[in-house]
């Protein structure tokens, strides 16, 4: 039960070990995912669909990352941490982007960041790297970008925009991000990718062909039904069970059926 390094994921790319990450956005899971045996949690932006309920991740503030990152933070004894930056903290200038990267850091004592987009947030992301802070990087379907994409459809589909996300990929590595997620593209461009750098490629809807996948915890568990996209593999239905409990104690409160004697004082 080694605590997971970035240097260790770099290993597992190199021996041909696939790469486990799931999000997390509180204690009680992050501890059960931890102890599964999870190599990476992900403190996600996507708290702010999953957790708050709004449509995109732009509203997400930094104090609510690092209140989601300190939760997840008391539980995991083994997982690489990473915490994702939320818009607007790390955009166009780069102190900025290294003061939001230090609160994360001081306060939450995760692992690392990570933050999305390429070449535009070049200077954000040598900054936070020189004060010693590991960086994941991000390309493809940008969440944060969705204003600009106007829809959640496939990235990197036409030539222009694949060669971008290559030369963005070769950049994010040779400036010294441990690792990059890819995410929403053709899974033969995924895997190029992932072949022609050394660093670890995690793919959500990327493809087999990358080192590691990724997907959001309250997706894969069947917590939010709603969300059925081609690339999202359902491991149980917890949506389902939560509703079959909660009505199964309603009934039992009305029906006076709990509590039962040996349930009380
Ligand atoms: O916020 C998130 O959950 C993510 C993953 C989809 C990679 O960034
Ligand atoms: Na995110």
């Amino acid at each position: 039960t080694r605590k997971v390094t970035t240097h260790r994921l770099m290993e597992m790319k190199q021996r041909g070990e696939k790469i486990s990450m799931l999000t997390a956005y509180d204690y009680s899971m992050a501890k059960l995912i931890d102890q599964a045996g999870m190599d990476v949690i992900l403190v996600g932006d996507s708290a702010s669909n999953v957790m708050a309920g709004n449509v995109t991740t732009l509203p997400i503030t930094l104090d609510q990352m690092i209140y989601h990152g300190k939760s997840v933070m008391k539980a995991v004894q083994r997982s690489l941490v990473v915490v994702d930056l939320p818009f607007g903290t790390y955009q166009g200038n780069s102190k900025e982007a290294l003061a939001s990267a230090i609160r994360v850091m001081k306060e939450t004592h995760a692992d690392c960041i990570k933050l999305e987009g390429g070449s535009e947030i070049r200077e954000s992301i040598e900054r936070i790297l020189c004060a010693g802070i590991p960086v994941m990087g991000h390309l493809g379907l940008t969440p944060q970008s969705i204003n600009k994409f106007g829809t959640y459809t496939v990235r990197a589909r036409e030539e222009a925009e694949a060669q971008k996300l290559i030369d963005d990929a070769h950049l994010l590595e040779e400036i010294g991000c441990f690792a990059i997620v890819l995410e929403k593209i053709p899974a033969e461009l995924a895997a190029r990718v992932a072949s022609e750098l050394s660093i670890p490629i995690i793919g959500i809807g990327a493809g087999g062909g990358v080192d590691g996948q990724v997907l959001v915890m309250h997706d894969m568990l069947g917590i939010n039904m709603g969300f059925s996209p081609r690339f999202l593999r359902r491991y149980a239905n917890i949506g389902e069970e939560i509703t079959r409990a909660v009505q199964a104690y309603i009934e039992d409160v009305k029906t006076q059926d709990f509590p039962n004697e040996k349930e009380q004082y």
